[in-house]
């Protein structure tokens, strides 16, 4: 294990884990700091949203964990999410000047594929965070996905032909963090990434289908208010849709 400091960061590398996430909220139970950093070079499993797995194998992309400890109550740190994906997409434009685009709430996605993936999950008490786990995947280096992947997942090196340093990435992404992250909890919404955030939501505008459980509808998406409910016009009026385990895609294929 190489302990590395990073300004606000304590930044952990390991080679292998099941799961960065797992392993943070291992540490995170035993009293790790905020602004810890776990990073693996290989996950054997990986977790997705909505109990899906993330295929992270060993040296091509960026599996990264973030122990954050926020002063606030449980609803608002689950906007933390959104928040993170503006970061991300910053921190691609920044490291290589890829224009990559948002699926609700938090794939980051470029030529109708996803190129990361973020995954927050979090301890409370009484309404109160104890701490949240930020996870964060970048497909960097893949060459290539396997069958079942190759229509919805893409990487940085399939989209632009060329080998990034995936340090260039951590080190952007934990920037830009930190940027979103101070404004978000000064004012605990997220008025301040809003225009952002929807002016690079792959689907505004556009109709999408809201599929919860067994229910599923389809509607005009109209942008992110600001507790990070996605806006979704219907014949009822305006619907708010909260993350949690609804999956919101195009009416074609995956974004
Ligand atoms: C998704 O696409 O549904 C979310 C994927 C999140 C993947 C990252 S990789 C680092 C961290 N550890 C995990 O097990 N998952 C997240």
């Amino acid at each position: 294990m190489i302990m590395i400091k990073n300004g606000n960061y304590n930044i952990i590398e390991l080679e292998e884990v099941e799961s960065t996430n797992t392993y943070a909220k291992d540490i995170a139970k035993d009293g790790a700091k905020h602004g810890t950093v776990i990073i693996a070079d290989k996950q054997s499993a990986g977790k997705g949203r909505l109990g899906r797995s993330f295929t992270s194998p060993a040296g091509k992309g960026i599996f990264m964990s973030i122990v954050l400890r926020p002063d606030i109550e449980a609803d608002v740190a689950s906007r933390l999410t959104l928040v993170a994906a503006v970061a991300v997409r910053r921190a691609i434009k920044k490291v290589c000047g890829l224009e990559t685009g948002i699926k609700w709430p938090n794939d980051i996605v470029a030529d109708g594929k996803k190129v990361c993936g973020i995954l927050t999950e979090m301890a409370t008490e009484l309404e109160k965070v104890k701490y949240v786990i930020l996870g964060i995947g970048v497909n960097v280096l893949n060459e290539s996905f396997e069958e079942e992947l190759s229509n919805v997942a893409t990487s940085i090196y399939m989209l632009t032909g060329k080998k990034y340093d995936k340090e260039l990435f951590v080190q952007e992404i934990l920037s830009e963090f930190t940027i979103c992250y101070d404004k978000f909890i000064e004012i605990k919404d997220l008025t301040g990434i809003k225009q952002d955030y929807d002016a690079c939501l792959v689907n505004i505008h556009k109709t999408v289908k809201v599929i919860n459980g067994n229910t599923v509808f389809e509607g005009i998406c109209r942008g992110i208010g600001n507790e990070g409910e996605l806006l979704v016009e219907t014949g009822k009026g305006v619907q708010k849709i909260i993350s949690g385990e609804v999956s919101v895609r195009g009416v074609y294929g995956y974004v």
